[in-house]
């Protein structure tokens, strides 16, 4: 999967790409990020990139032609892959909206805004997609664009040491995961759970599961909607919700 990403803050991104599963995929070929500053498109003497807003009123606008300059400049007219800008009105990622992204292509160019906003041209005319990470508003895109190109980055076969792990997460099965243990067996007097330890896979497939049903159903009740459960499963959280156990 290949990002070219555009910036203000290239050097915001740097150390993160260079870390641990990010760098990793980088050495190994399967995923490429280009960084790109868009003040070196800004043809006047000072690289302005940004000015005030027509009709008044606080804050700064990041100025269209040398976002246009850089993501056409590299990408062609138009741009070869959707153009994502990360923005808190943009539409929310998801763990599905990741997946729907990953299929629809392997090439995206990022552009994380600064300031106020970008100017609405951009949006019209250069932008496919808007990408919020969540309902709150952060100083900048750069945190976004790296969050974006991690869960995809994740989503990649072979980024993730176990080929499992990205189907078990959080999300990818609709569920919220079971909790996890490792040694030492007793810590401090808190003791792994005595099944996690017998050895016997089918038991502990079958707590997991409930495990991750109760954490869903006491954290996140609404995602239990969209996910299909077993007759037994349902007379699980039965019991759960009426308090015959647990
Ligand atoms: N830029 C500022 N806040 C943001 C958010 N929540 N998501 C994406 N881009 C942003």
């Amino acid at each position: 999967m290949k990002f070219d990403v555009f910036t203000l803050f290239p050097e915001v991104l740097e150390t993160y790409l260079h870390t641990s599963i990010m760098q990793r995929a980088r050495a190994r070929g399967l995923l490429e990020v280009n960084l790109h500053n868009i003040r070196d498109w800004a043809t006047d003497k000072h690289h302005v990139t940004d000015d005030t807003p027509y009709g008044g009123g606080g804050g700064m606008v990041m100025k269209p032609e040398p976002i246009f300059a850089a993501v056409e400049g590299v990408l062609g007219v138009p741009p070869s892959c959707p153009v994502i800008l990360l923005t808190p009105q943009g539409q929310c990622l998801t763990q599905n909206k990741a997946k729907d992204l990953a299929r629809r292509s392997s090439h995206f160019a990022l552009i994380s805004g600064r300031y106020e906003g970008v100017d609405e041209r951009v949006r019209q005319h250069l932008v496919t997609d808007e990408i919020s990470i969540g309902d709150y508003v952060l100083t900048g895109g750069e945190l976004p664009a790296l969050v974006l190109m991690d869960v995809l980055a994740r989503l990649i076969p072979g980024v993730l040491g176990d080929p499992l792990a990205a189907e078990q997460d959080s999300h990818a099965t609709g569920l919220l995961e079971y909790p996890h243990y490792t040694r030492p067996p007793e810590f401090r007097g808190w003791e792994v759970p005595e099944i996690l330890r017998s050895g016997h896979h089918a038991r502990i497939e079958r707590w997991r599961r409930e495990q991750s049903l109760l954490r869903t159903w006491r954290r996140r009740p609404e995602m239990l909607e969209n996910v299909e459960l077993t007759e037994e499963e349902r007379e699980f959280l039965g019991r759960q919700e009426r308090g015959d156990e647990g």
